[in-house]
């Protein structure tokens, strides 16, 4: 506990690594079809506003308990609490998110992993070593063991280098990379037949389709889910920020580059999607609805790529480069709850560390790999949909009403001695204690019937 902690060096490396984590698989492969299908520019306009008004909240509330206590989620949450009741809950709080955690990374890295194998594939087949290639993109165990455990691999060689020189330093480089990258490809995909279909899809505003319960609902989820809230990635990143930081707008940026890159997604994908169907691809499922997720990027893309010729190539590798790097951005927050934890809790080394929470996890994806059918779909559904939901509600009620006022002001004048006077602490503070709690609550109570 007397080891002086890692800090992030900058605050442009912190919103990097912050947006890196938010920035995953959901962004790229569920934003842009919901949205498609859900009202268009009706929705985008609808998710932003439900990212500010309801995770923007719950992402101060992690970064704050986590910047007060400079500490891992047990630690924050029994410091800010003041009777042994509040102290337990909170200590099991904080250990149900690393539980969270480390069960989303289990199957994150798989899909990771087949992204790996997907981007090297495209080079493999076209210098002849069509053997491999095949082996990387065809469904078996023994792949998918192989490719998650050389993603498990890449995510605890990062972690183990440290906040400064291991997270900060791989986010600060991949990120501009994932942005670079994704832009191309979209610039590259709006010049071919049937994109400005798939543009007109996508952003031709219904505000009719966009008014129900129901979907205002998924976007909320889907808002939690991209904004890494819940399990206490954000809380343990935002303990690893220095004091002169103002977090306030420091969130807030993150939170803009997040649904910045969704939105910007969906300017490679649909129109990927409409040029695919101008190319005889199947781009709806059975009831009509746009293909989406796994299928939309393992089976639709690719048989899009294959009708580009040589330059598919080059797309091909250049989209799953992008996805592989979305998705390392976040594993290495997901993979850092845990190893927060065992190095301050037991006075591990981040390196042992890292490489005991990493095997672990690696075993559970084993075990899911093992059983697919019966618990691919079950642990995702159990972390997204109860857990996360579960762990922000206790964020917000530790931030809201266990939290003495006073000490939560104090944390935001460390950056700004006016903050009892700023819009964010006139509002905020009833959206942590009363809003964000009730909508949260609606949506558990939904997932859970
Ligand atoms: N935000 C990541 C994504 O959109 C997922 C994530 C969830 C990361 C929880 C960390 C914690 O893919």
């Amino acid at each position: 506990m007397t080891k002086p902690r890692g800090e992030f060096g900058s605050r442009l490396g912190f919103i990097l690594a912050a947006a890196g984590s938010a920035v995953g698989l959901g962004n790229i492969w569920g934003f842009p079809t919901q949205a498609a299908s859900n009202g268009g520019a009706a929705f985008v306009l609808v998710y932003l506003i439900l990212a500010f008004l309801l995770a923007y909240p719950v992402l101060m509330a992690e970064l704050l308990i986590g910047r007060h206590a400079h500490g891992n989620a047990v630690t924050a949450l029994t410091r800010i609490a003041s009777s042994p009741i509040s102290k337990a809950i909170g200590a099991s709080t904080g250990l149900m998110g690393i539980v969270v955690a480390s069960l989303i990374l289990s199957f994150y890295a798989i899909v990771a992993g087949w992204m790996l194998g997907f981007t090297v594939s495209y080079p493999l087949n076209a210098a002849g070593i069509t053997g491999v290639g095949q082996w990387l993109t065809a469904f078996s165990a023994e792949r998918n063991v192989a490719l998650m455990v050389i993603f498990m691999g890449m995510t605890a060689g990062i972690v183990m280098a440290g906040v400064h020189n291991g997270i900060e330093r791989w986010s600060t480089r991949l990120m501009p990379s994932l942005i670079v990258t994704l832009v191309l490809l979209a610039l590259y995909v709006l010049t071919l037949d049937g994109a400005m279909t798939g543009l007109k899809v996508y952003l031709l505003p219904d505000f009719s389709k966009v008014l129900s319960g129901d979907l205002i609902l998924a976007a909320l989820g889907s808002a939690f889910f991209s904004l890494s809230l819940g399990v206490g990635t954000m809380l343990i990143y935002g303990s690893y920020l220095s004091d002169k930081e103002d977090l306030p707008s420091t969130g807030a940026q993150v939170a803009l580059i997040d649904v910045g890159i969704a939105i910007l997604a969906g300017f490679l994908i649909m129109p990927s999607m409409y040029v695919a169907a101008e190319r005889g691809v199947e781009i709806f499922d059975a009831s009509g609805a746009l293909l989406s997720e796994d299928t939309l990027i393992f089976t639709v893309l690719p048989a899009l790529f294959d009708t580009l010729g040589g330059i598919g190539i080059l797309i091909a590798t250049a989209f799953f480069f992008l996805m592989s790097v979305a998705a390392l951005t976040s594993s290495i927050s997901m993979l850092e709850v845990p190893v927060a934890f065992l190095v301050e809790r037991f006075g591990w080394t981040r390196r042992r560390s890292a490489l005991m929470a990493g095997t672990g996890i690696a075993l559970i994806s084993t075990i899911v790999i093992m059983n697919f059918d019966a618990l691919f779909g079950l642990v995702i559904a159990v972390t997204t949909r109860f857990g996360q939901p579960l762990g922000g509600l206790l964020m917000c009620v530790y931030a809201g009403w266990i939290w003495q006022r006073n000490s939560l002001l104090g944390e935001l004048r460390k950056s700004n001695p006016d903050a009892a006077n700023t819009f964010f602490w006139r509002v905020w503070p009833l959206y942590v204690r009363v809003v964000c709690p009730v909508i949260i609550g609606v949506i558990f109570v939904r997932s859970v019937l």
